[in-house]
């Protein structure tokens, strides 16, 4: 072979590597998110006026970046590889955030039901929904004012060419297992679902229509909730969840898809995509040496030791004194090798993983396999 002519397969490693890069081609101009710690990019942090410590942020940022995460979430991956950067929080004042591409309107903690005296959150999605309103009220009325604002603040048609992302419920169903019985927890999930339905409305009434709805991970595969819920093992199931707790989000699961159809089937001018996280994660969880995992279920950071390395009373990052002694949740040496970061979030390489698969496009609904270039354009 000449030195200087390139092989078939160094094309199409060319190709596909170029391609990857921009797999997913949703030209949205900006995205609007709501949700919970599963994409919360500095929200509660910056509202509540709380800290986070190191390790947390420790893989990509160098330091804590409200994120409860070693890293990235799934939301700055998929924003990545729409081209995008990564989004700001809404409560974020300091130092000019840009909103021109979106805005984050997830906190940490927050659920779908109004926030109560116990709540971690006060900024439920009923709130965020609300902030969105304002926000858009208050672009729409600064823009009018001067041309000053254009380069900050997203330009009209933004609100209807938008992406609407959303990832909130875990919460609802996290919470009410302290108090409630699993029955008791079923039984509340169409008004959990309800209250939802009312916010995705207010969002089409204001011109929304692109609508993008994770649904909720197994809850009972996090450290947290094995570590109260799981201590005898008759309540476990085979992956070593808690099987009331994965009971629970796969109805939640049920009848958020249920409804995300009968949006669609009320809105035919929008679109409603329903993605399957419940699936992408069970499968990462049992299968995960296939996917270059040590650690399925216990915590990089946390303090205890195996086999959750998990203790509520002692966050990732901080000492406390426990029965006279001072202990502190450390980070694992290679978060890499652990799908939980601190027993209740998933690590950088988790959410990787995730949003991967998130982007073959097989577990959303409607799948859009079709909207993607390297699919449509690499024919062979
Ligand atoms: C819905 O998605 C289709 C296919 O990508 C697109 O052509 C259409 O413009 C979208 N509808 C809205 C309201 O954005
Ligand atoms: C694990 O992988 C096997 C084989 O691909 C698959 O059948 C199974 O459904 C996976 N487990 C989960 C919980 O997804
Ligand atoms: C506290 O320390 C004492 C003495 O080492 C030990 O017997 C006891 O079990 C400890 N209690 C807890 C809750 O760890
Ligand atoms: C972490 O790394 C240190 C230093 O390399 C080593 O001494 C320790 O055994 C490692 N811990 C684990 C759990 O692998």
């Amino acid at each position: 072979m000449a030195p200087n002519s390139f092989s078939v397969l160094q094309i199409l490693t060319f190709l596909i590597c170029l391609t990857h890069a921009n797999s997913i081609d949703f030209n949205y101009p900006a995205v609007f998110n709501f949700g919970d710690s599963n994409s919360d990019t500095g929200g509660l942090v910056a509202g509540l006026a709380e800290r986070l410590d190191p390790p947390n942020g420790q893989i990509y940022f160098q330091k804590p970046s409200g994120r409860f995460c070693d890293g990235r979430l799934i939301i700055d991956f998929l924003l990545d590889a729409m081209d995008m950067p990564f989004l700001n929080a809404y409560l974020e004042a300091i130092g000019a955030p840009s909103f021109k591409k979106g805005c984050n309107f997830a906190a940490a903690g927050s659920t779908i039901l109004p926030a109560t005296a116990s709540s971690v959150s006060p900024f439920s999605f009923g709130i965020q929904v609300a902030q969105f309103l304002r926000f858009k009220a208050r672009v729409l009325e600064l823009k009018a004012k001067s041309k000053k604002f254009d380069k900050y603040l997203p330009s009209e048609d933004y609100f209807a060419k938008g992406l609407y992302m959303f990832d909130i419920g875990q919460n609802d169903l996290a919470g009410a297992f302290y108090s409630k019985t699993l029955d008791q927890v079923l039984a509340s999930i169409p008004t959990i679902l309800t209250e939802f339905e009312n916010g995705i409305k207010k969002l089409y009434d204001q011109g929304g229509r692109n609508f993008w709805i994770h649904n909720t991970g197994p809850l009972g595969c996090l450290a947290q909730n094995i570590a109260k819920f799981g201590t005898d093992p008759s309540k476990l199931d085979e992956l070593g969840c808690v099987s009331s707790h994965n009971q629970a989000s796969r109805l939640l699961n049920l009848q958020l898809h249920a409804l995300c159809k009968k949006l669609q089937g009320q809105y035919s001018d929008a679109n409603v995509t329903h993605v399957d996280i419940f699936t992408i994660k069970s499968n990462l969880i049992a299968n995960y040496s296939r996917y270059g995992f040590e650690q399925p279920l216990m915590a990089c950071c946390g303090y205890g030791g195996p086999p959750l390395n998990y203790d509520s009373r002692v966050a990732c990052g901080l000492t406390k004194v426990l029965n006279g002694s001072s202990v502190t949740a450390n980070g694992c040496n290679d978060s890499t090798e652990y799908i939980n970061w601190d027993g209740i979030h998933y690590t950088e390489a988790a959410n990787q993983y995730v949003s991967s698969q998130i982007l073959t496009g097989k577990y959303s609904d409607p799948p859009f396999a079709d909207k993607m270039p390297f699919l449509l354009k690499l024919k062979f």
